[in-house]
């Protein structure tokens, strides 16, 4: 399809050429969790979407789920690691304070050639790290690279909180990205926010600077994410509406351009709610929420995946890819496939 921005973008672009997800095999139900919080399975199913999620062992950490993901996405680029040339991993559960996660998957993929760095926009991250790479891509400086989001977010999950504990879970999403010329597809368009007057909407307080390992904390919880689900829910539906505006007016696109709208995954109720303001048929919206809880960063890409491996999504197609999380950020993608 010829898009309506088509003449205005430059002759290199950002191709999606890979896809892949990874999810640790450990299953944790709402049943499971009723036994551990005083909640229900309808009460989650009804307030957020989610039956069950994925959750690492001991012996699992972001850089194996990130890892994993990365093998699918290149497999299906048929891209060899050797050739990438930027791996970024978007996540807010690195495997270490440092190095970056970044450099534990170029080591266990083999990409000797590549540089890397980890992107700290939580839920946003994905969204964040297509957006530089659409830069470097559009300006010519790169040829190809890997984009994953992965998070274990059950690792700083508070299993005494009823209200947290029963939204997250972890995994992996990757996607290839390749530069090609004139190929009429591609990142179209990417718009990206903040405003850091909300961090306290979402957020863990250790062990960062201020409140550093070496030093007691004065509340011991401060090792968990703290959400105030309100606030978050209200701030999301309003900048997910905003952000697929903002790519609507900008791409000049109208909802029939529109194949597919694949949120970040942090409530069914939010995504639906976010799609009633836009006059988004169900049709038009990917949810798997139900099978993976929310994956912060991890939650973009896996959805993405899934809503290829479904068929859903055609060359010449056109999908927004939206997120909002902790920060607050948030930002979109518009993408023809
Ligand atoms: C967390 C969230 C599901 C809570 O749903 P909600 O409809 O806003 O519910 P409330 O917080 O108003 O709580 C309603 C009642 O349910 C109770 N409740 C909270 N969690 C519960 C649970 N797991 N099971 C049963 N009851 C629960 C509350 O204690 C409250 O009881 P009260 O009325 O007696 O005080 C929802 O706000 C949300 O999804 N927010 C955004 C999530 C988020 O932050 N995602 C990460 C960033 S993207």
């Amino acid at each position: 399809m010829q898009t309506k921005i088509e003449d205005h973008l430059p002759a290199n672009r950002a191709v999606i050429t890979g896809h892949g997800s990874f999810v640790p095999a450990k299953i944790l139900t709402n049943d499971d969790l009723s036994h551990m919080v005083d909640t229900s399975d309808e009460w989650i199913v009804t307030r957020t979407g989610i039956k069950v999620r994925h959750i690492t062992t001991d012996k699992e950490s972001t850089a194996h789920l990130a890892t994993e993901a990365a093998k699918r996405a290149l497999e299906r680029a048929k891209l060899s690691a050797e050739e990438l040339e930027l791996i970024i991993v978007a996540t807010i559960t690195p495997e270490m304070v440092f190095p970056s996660t970044a450099c534990f998957v170029q080591q266990a993929l083999g990409a000797k050639k590549a540089w890397g760095f980890d992107i700290a926009a939580a839920c946003s991250g994905f969204v964040y790290s297509l957006h530089i790479v659409q830069q470097f891509m559009e300006n010519g400086r790169l040829n190809n690279a890997l984009v994953i989001g992965a998070e274990s977010l059950t690792k700083i999950t508070n299993w005494k909180e009823r209200t947290s504990c029963i939204l997250f879970g972890d995994g992996a999403g990757a996607v290839v990205l390749q530069r090609k010329q004139n190929a009429g597809r591609g990142i179209l368009f990417s718009t990206l926010g903040a405003d850091g007057t909300y961090w306290e909407s979402l957020c863990c307080r250790a062990y960062g600077s201020r409140h550093p390992v070496s030093r007691p904390l004065e509340d011991p919880e401060m090792v968990y994410m703290q959400i105030k689900g309100r606030e978050v829910y209200q701030q999301a539906v309003r900048r997910i509406v905003e952000a697929v505006t903002e790519c609507m007016t900008r791409c000049n696109l109208t909802l029939d351009d529109i194949k597919m709208v694949i949120s970040h995954q942090m409530n069914a109720r939010i995504i639906e709610s976010a799609a009633k303001r836009l006059n988004l048929p169900d049709e038009k919206v990917f949810i798997n929420i139900q099978d993976y809880g929310n994956t912060s960063a991890a939650s973009v890409p896996i959805a993405f995946d899934e809503c290829m491996r479904q068929g859903k999504l055609k060359k010449g197609d056109i999908v927004i890819l939206v997120a909002f999380g902790a920060g607050v950020t948030w930002g979109a993608n518009v993408i023809e496939m």
